[in-house]
């Protein structure tokens, strides 16, 4: 399938699920921008997409600074004519691996996740959204969490940042959307990968198994980034201001 054939899209954070977005991207046709702080892990994505005939560039990006955001759009233009999509999916963890609730978590903890998880999304969305006005639409996508509606007893800012994504992504849908634009939520389950991987103590892994629903596995980049590449397309053109879960079931809501 080649459903992305002639567009743009910025994938501000690349890691494990956002190298899976840029290799699915560019498979279906898309010229990729795959920005990063971690300019080294994307540029080895980015050869890799290039050594099997895909068109990429690496950037060095820090999705929480305005003028690095809006460099990498102006470079987005310039290189291929305009831009088309953006997929917000960069994260700090920095409250994850402590147990720790509203209070005991330090609120340097809360500043930097909001700043990174929150601040940064919404900065993101303003140095993309005009060029991909400047287009006539496009799509833009929010990687989410389970956590921003499961109720947990840890990690509570990282679940109020991306509670707070999915009400930017409303926001962007109802604001923007009668000029082409949709605005969309991934949310992934456990997907599995070299980074998460190696945090995982056996007991978690053996309990986020406990929780699978499709023979018995977990995620994988890949599955998100099948289901971004449809909301990308045409084919998802009449999907906007939705939160879409990609974890096996393991979250059910109506
Ligand atoms: N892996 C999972 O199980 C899971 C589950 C639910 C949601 N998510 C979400 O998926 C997204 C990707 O997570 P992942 O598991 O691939 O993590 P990851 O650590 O592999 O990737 C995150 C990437 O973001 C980059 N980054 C961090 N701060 C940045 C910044 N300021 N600017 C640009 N890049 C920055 C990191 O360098 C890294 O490459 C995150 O939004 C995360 O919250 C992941």
């Amino acid at each position: 399938m080649m459903r992305l054939e002639g567009k743009t899209i910025l994938l501000a954070g690349g890691g494990g699920i956002g190298g899976g977005l840029a290799r699915r991207d560019a498979r279906e046709g898309a010229n990729v921008l795959l920005g990063d702080i971690n300019l080294d892990a994307a540029a080895s994505v980015v050869d890799e997409i290039t050594a099997a005939g895909g068109r990429g560039l690496a950037v060095a990006l820090d999705g929480t600074d305005e003028r690095s955001m809006a460099k990498a759009v102006a470079l987005a233009c310039a290189t291929y004519g305009g831009l088309d999509g953006l997929h917000a999916n960069f994260a700090s963890f920095v409250d994850q691996d402590q147990d720790t609730g509203v209070l005991e978590l330090p609120l340097a903890a809360f500043d930097e996740t909001l700043r990174v998880n929150l601040r940064g999304f919404y900065l993101c969305t303003r140095a993309a959204l005009p060029a991909i006005l400047d287009r006539g639409g496009g799509s833009i996508i929010y990687t989410s969490s389970p956590a921003a509606s499961k109720g947990e007893p840890t990690r509570v800012a990282y679940a109020i940042s991306k509670a707070g994504g999915q009400t930017l992504m409303r926001h962007v849908a109802a604001r923007y959307g009668r000029r082409g634009v949709r605005a969309n939520s991934v949310s992934p389950g456990s997907v599995l990968h070299e980074r998460h991987e190696a945090e995982l103590t056996p007991s978690m892994k053996e309990w986020l198994y406990s929780l699978a629903l499709i023979k018995s596995r977990l995620g994988r980049p890949e599955d998100v980034a099948a289901m971004c590449a449809l909301l990308m397309s045409d084919e998802g053109s009449y999907i906007t201001g939705q939160v879409i879960s990609v974890d096996g079931g393991v979250t059910m809501r109506l």
